[in-house]
């Protein structure tokens, strides 16, 4: 955290955003971007600090995107905190945060969007129809509007992760793409703007997502390999908390296909309901080679 409590300076058009960023690249300095829908908290906070250390201007967003929430979602209720925000920012020495009106991002008769290839197909893609195309296009609207040379992601929302590094990679931008490890309550639960609307209850009952992950990770460390045996204990840890599961999966972590063994580095991965909650998160698995498990798993006097 840094002592100086600087507010970011506030911008609000896609002008502003330009001017500001086209002195500091003139100024030789990189631009680092941290995009986001607000209501910040410490992991938010772990990519501002990511963004420091590499960028001389580090710009955040604030943009609650409609376009990326269904019919059904939360985006009426999304929490909206902005002075708070503007306290975290400052605490973490942000330079600037753009803070768009949605007409900033979506003129009067935008009809463009983004769609993400395979990567965005499974899982939220298949909860949340148009969830990415939503983001995709959000995104890129935005490194269009900061130019940023570096962008910083969170693990947290590995997918969509995967869909920005496909969206980079795609198009060619000039973008290098940095995913920060996911920041947890000091019992496992991962960070997340929806987790205020959990009740106290709630709360207790989430800490079932990465317990099922660590639970996956140990059977893995101890050589069950079968995918279905892991994600079924998975599943059974979801279901004793009564969470209501949207999926449990371990997957390529690049093309998210399903693996039906984990003999190569993997990924898991778990969405579920709180009653009108919805949480995600994420783990990568790493087998550890033949032999070493034997010997990690079985203390024989011998060796
Ligand atoms: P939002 O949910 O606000 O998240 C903004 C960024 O913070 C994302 O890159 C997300 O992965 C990261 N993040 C969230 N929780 C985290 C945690 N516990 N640890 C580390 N990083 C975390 O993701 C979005 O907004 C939007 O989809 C957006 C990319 C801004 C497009 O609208």
């Amino acid at each position: 955290m840094h002592t100086d409590l600087k507010s970011p300076e506030l911008l609000t058009t896609a002008e502003q955003l330009r001017v500001r960023v086209a002195q500091a690249r003139a100024a030789g300095r990189k631009i680092g971007l941290v995009p986001t829908m607000g209501a910040l908290h410490a992991g938010h906070a772990s990519l501002i600090d990511a963004a420091r250390r590499e960028c001389g201007l580090t710009v955040a967003t604030i943009f609650v995107n409609p376009t990326q929430f269904g019919p059904n979602e939360d985006f009426s209720r999304y929490p909206r905190t902005l002075e708070g925000d503007l306290v975290l920012l400052a605490r973490h020495g942000t330079d600037c945060v753009f803070v768009p009106t949605p007409d900033q991002i979506y003129p009067p008769g935008f009809e463009t969007t983004v769609d993400v290839g395979s990567v965005a197909q499974p899982l939220e893609g298949t909860c949340r129809p148009g969830h990415f195309q939503g983001v995709a296009t959000v995104v890129l609207k935005l490194f269009l509007l900061a130019q940023p040379d570096v962008a910083f992601f969170g693990r947290k929302d590995y997918q969509q992760s995967l869909v920005v590094g496909c969206l980079i990679r795609d198009f060619g931008l000039p973008i290098e793409l940095r995913v920060c490890a996911t920041i947890r309550e000091p019992d496992g639960l991962a960070l997340s703007s929806r987790n205020r609307y959990l009740s106290a209850d709630e709360r207790q009952r989430a800490l079932a997502l990465s317990r099922s992950l660590a639970l996956a990770a140990r059977l893995v460390r101890e050589g069950t390999l079968d995918t279905a045996t892991i994600e079924r204990a998975m599943r059974a840890e979801l279901t004793a908390a009564q969470l209501a599961i949207e999926y449990v999966a371990l997957a390529d972590p690049e093309t998210l296909l399903p693996l039906a063994q984990i003999d190569r580095p993997a990924v898991a991965l778990v969405a579920a309901r709180l009653g009108k909650t919805r949480l995600i998160d994420n783990e990568p698995i790493t087998p550890l080679k033949n032999g070493t498990r034997l010997r990690a798993s079985l203390s024989d006097p011998r060796e």
